[in-house]
């Protein structure tokens, strides 16, 4: 049978980036995902000045389509401020890689989920939700 992951994804998998945690991290998540009971964790430093994404680290506890999508995101947020990181999605990760099979896309969608609640987490903690917006994205 042949391997159904594209050549990123075996790549990210086998040499994953910005692996590790942030000791002095500003937020620290843990998701889950529902459809496997995977989980990762994911840590972001950000610059209060700019709101920019400094460094962020991932450990995963999921599969090599979760490791190879974690490893992707966080090369696509590093640099970014909260509010593009919050835009970025499962699909985007995904596209970056060339493309998930379809029963392994709750795999990418749990590290983008990851990604999402740390940034709201961060924007909780520092006051910066804007009224009226919604807290999901
Ligand atoms: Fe996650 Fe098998 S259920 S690797
Ligand atoms: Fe659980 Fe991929 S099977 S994260």
């Amino acid at each position: 049978m042949p391997i159904p992951y594209t050549k990123l994804v075996i790549e990210h998998f086998k040499n994953p980036h910005n692996v590790g945690e942030i000791p002095d991290a500003d937020v620290k998540v843990t998701e889950g995902s529902p459809a496997c009971g995977d989980m990762i964790t994911l840590y972001l430093k950000i610059d209060p000045e700019t709101q920019r994404i400094v460094d962020v680290k991932f450990k995963s506890y999921g599969c090599a389509s979760n490791i190879a999508t974690a490893s992707i995101i966080t090369d696509l947020v590093k640099g970014k401020t909260v509010e593009e990181a919050k835009k970025i999605t499962w699909k985007d990760a995904a596209e970056a890689l060339g493309g998930l099979p379809p029963v392994k896309v709750h795999c990418s969608v749990l590290a983008a989920d990851a990604l999402h609640s740390a940034v709201e987490l961060y924007l909780e903690k520092n006051g910066l939700i804007k009224e009226n917006e919604p807290t999901t994205v």
